[in-house]
């Protein structure tokens, strides 16, 4: 499908997703999050793809949302269209891994999108940054809550009351981003990660990430049972009979998503 805001490239099994915004440091506007929204849907149901990286350029990942679009609105206009609650939906609703890779600026939506995923890695240019309170608001999709829950209350404050960004070094010891690389690397490296993901049964993929985000709903107890009840109905799969006999056997596994 042909877009005018993202670009798609389908190769071994892995969805290369960019954002393409070049004028405007790929800010978040109503068209870039509907046509994100449907490549992610139809990335989801793909049989062909199995996993997917998330991208911008080499300068911005995404700068935060539109602010030449939203300046304008009033309360009553963004309540009423519920402003980024329903463009997030696909989002959301993906059930198969992916991956953020960002290079460059990682703002406010920016920043928010990259967490939405299920890991990032970036680049060493990176910078992340929740400045929505120097526009006079706040983070409207997580960079209070999700920020919070991955880099914890001081950092979260921080970012969020003085709007500074982090880099890439600080991103990392403070567990927002799980890899750094060199920026000519960035997109090779996700790609590689994602490929290696794409190896492995769905099955268990789709569960690794249904148990992790579980950490972040529930009490531990309840994570902890829920972990235990999916490791058990994985025994219910062809790919933990080949998997395991892959092992004993010293090859290969040759999983089929059963
Ligand atoms: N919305 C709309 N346009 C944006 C934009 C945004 N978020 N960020 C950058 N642009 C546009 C600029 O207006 C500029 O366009 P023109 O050439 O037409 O003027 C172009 O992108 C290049 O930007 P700059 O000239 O500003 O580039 P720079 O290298 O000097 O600065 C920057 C880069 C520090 C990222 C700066 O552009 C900036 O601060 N951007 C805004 C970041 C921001 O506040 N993000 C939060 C948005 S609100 C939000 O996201 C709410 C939410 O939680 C959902």
């Amino acid at each position: 499908m042909a877009y005018e805001t993202i670009m798609v490239e389908v190769e071994d099994e892995v969805a290369l997703i960019r954002l393409n915004r070049p004028e405007a440091l790929n800010a978040l506007n109503s068209t870039l999050l509907t046509e994100l929204g449907e490549a992610l849907t139809e990335a989801d149901r793909n049989d062909k793809i199995r996993c997917i990286v998330l991208t911008g350029s080499e300068k911005a990942f995404a700068a935060g949302a539109d602010i030449k679009e939203m300046a304008e609105k009033s309360y009553v206009d963004v309540y009423t269209e519920d402003l980024f609650g329903a463009s997030i939906e696909p989002m959301m609703r993906l059930r198969k891994p992916i991956i953020a890779a960002v290079s460059g600026y990682a703002l406010g939506g920016g920043c928010e999108l990259a967490m939405m995923c299920d890991f990032i890695i970036c680049a060493e240019n990176a910078k992340f940054g929740q400045p929505e309170i120097n526009l006079g608001v706040v983070a409207g999709i997580g960079g209070t809550q999700r920020l919070t829950r991955f880099v914890g209350k001081a950092k979260a404050m921080d970012m969020n009351l003085t709007g500074r960004f982090m880099d890439a070094a600080e991103a990392e010891r403070s567990g927002l981003v799980s890899r750094v690389v060199p920026t000519p690397k960035l997109i090779p490296e996700a790609l590689s990660a994602a490929r290696k993901i794409a190896e492995k049964s769905t099955v268990a993929t789709r569960t690794v990430k249904e148990s992790v985000n579980r950490a972040y709903e529930t009490t531990l107890r309840e994570g902890l049972l829920f972990e235990r009840r999916a490791f058990h109905a994985l025994f219910a799969t062809e790919d933990q009979k080949e998997g395991m006999a892959a092992f004993l056997e010293k090859r290969e596994a040759q999983f089929r998503d059963r």
